[in-house]
């Protein structure tokens, strides 16, 4: 429909970008980017009229984002001719305006479009040999300024490489070394280095993205107390196994891994030096000084849960040493500790003890004529406590205790 709609306006529309490279490289993707050579915010419009939506557009760079009342979205850019001036560009009259609006994205494999309209309906668009490097599995890019002009293309490299198991191809990974070489990284904001840092740690296994920075030098461009050493390559990947172990249980709430990511790459890290890394990735206050308070309640928590005693402990102990610890942190715990027992006595934190709940409240002790007061929390951690230790298992046992 959006074919005919585009035909029915003089334009011709396209389907372009990670959803075509998904599809003919049969993996699931949901985010619709369409090009229209014609005017977008009108077409989009027009769309969100025909299916039921609303438009948010963009007048500035001619996007629109379509709104569809089913929960779907879908992203209209206009491609126009006199966009594109920049040195690289070849020259523009020989040039369709899909073909420019192609050649300015990152990669080839970026780099395919799918045809429309009713005559050429499905039919696929491939002017940069992208069919060819999906085949060899390659990560290239159309030219040789495309880190030049954004340097987070670089990060975006990496995380396809990884995701697809592809490989960089030899003069873009060139360009790459130029580029950071060159101190092209410094350039770009925090929040935009974060933010792609933050895609590539959300991503299943991202270690090996992680080495593949640190190999290009581009961790320590982005900070010099980034690079990584040993230390935080062993509990980087201890992270990633203790994660994939979690997501396994399928058990809410799922972490932020990223954060448990990050407290690896500030392994061994004073906290000068975490402030230092999260000023270059411009995070805010709020989040500097949360991310600074979990490494501190890590700190903490660390060498008490060292000795904690695996057979013989009280499981109160060990309950009331992590219930407030954000879960990322008790990960991050574990992951920093190897050691069979303290894996254990986490892992018994996680999958038993966190999810029990006393059935007794502060309505059941008013009941019992008990004052309001401070006595409250207090018998509730005791009753807490006497269940973890099996010494009040049912609710009657528990009422017993809090009189
Ligand atoms: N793009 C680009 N340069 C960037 C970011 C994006 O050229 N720095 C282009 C690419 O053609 C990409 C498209 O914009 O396919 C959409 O970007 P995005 O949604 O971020 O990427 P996807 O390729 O869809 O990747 P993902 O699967 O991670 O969403």
């Amino acid at each position: 429909r959006a074919g005919s709609l585009a035909k029915s306006m003089g334009y011709e529309a396209y389907v372009v970008g990670g959803f075509v490279r998904d599809l003919i490289l049969g993996r699931p993707n949901l985010d619709l980017d369409l090009v229209v050579e014609g005017d977008g915010i009108l077409f989009a419009e027009a769309m969100a009229r025909e299916l039921g939506g609303r438009v948010k557009s963009h007048h500035k760079f001619q996007t629109a984002a379509v709104l569809l009342h089913d929960g779907n979205r879908v992203d209209v850019a206009t491609a126009r001719l006199e966009y594109y001036e920049y040195p690289a560009a070849l020259p523009t009259v020989e040039l369709s305006s899909i073909k420019m609006d192609l050649y300015r994205r990152d990669f080839t494999i970026n780099a395919l479009a799918i045809h429309l309209s009713p005559e050429r309906f499905g039919r696929l668009v491939d002017f940069f040999d992208a069919q060819r490097d999906l085949k060899d599995r390659m990560i290239r890019v159309l030219h040789s300024l495309s880190f030049v002009e954004d340097p987070t293309r670089i990060l975006r490299a990496i995380r396809f490489e990884q995701r697809f198991h592809f490989k960089i191809g030899a003069q873009t990974e060139r360009l790459i070394r130029n580029a950071i070489a060159n101190q092209f990284v410094h350039k770009l904001s925090g929040p935009r280095v974060f933010h792609e840092m933050r895609h590539i740690m959300e991503d299943d296994r991202p270690l090996a993205s992680i080495r593949r920075m640190d190999e290009l030098k581009l961790l320590a461009a982005i900070h010099p107390d980034l690079a990584l050493d040993p230390r935080k390559d062993e509990v980087l990947a201890e992270a990633e196994r203790v994660i994939t172990w979690y997501a396994l249980l399928y058990v809410e709430p799922k972490p932020e891994v990223w954060r448990i990511y990050f407290l690896g790459l500030c392994a061994g890290m004073e906290d000068d030096q975490v402030q230092g890394v999260a000023r270059r990735l411009g995070f805010s206050k709020h989040l500097e000084e949360s991310f600074l308070a979990l490494r501190h309640s890590i700190r903490n928590t660390a060498q008490q849960i060292f000795e904690w005693d695996y057979r013989r402990g009280l499981h109160s102990e060990l309950y009331f040493l992590l219930k407030d610890l954000p879960l990322e942190g008790v990960l991050y715990l574990m992951a920093r500790n190897p050691k069979e027992t303290v894996q254990r006595s986490i892992s018994l934190f996680l999958t038993t003890l966190r999810t029990l709940r006393v059935e007794l409240a502060g309505a059941d002790l008013k009941a019992m004529g008990l004052p309001p007061g401070p006595r409250y929390a207090q018998i509730l951690r005791a009753v807490t406590a006497a269940m973890l230790d099996g010494k009040a298992t049912c609710r009657a046992e528990q009422m017993a205790l809090a009189k």
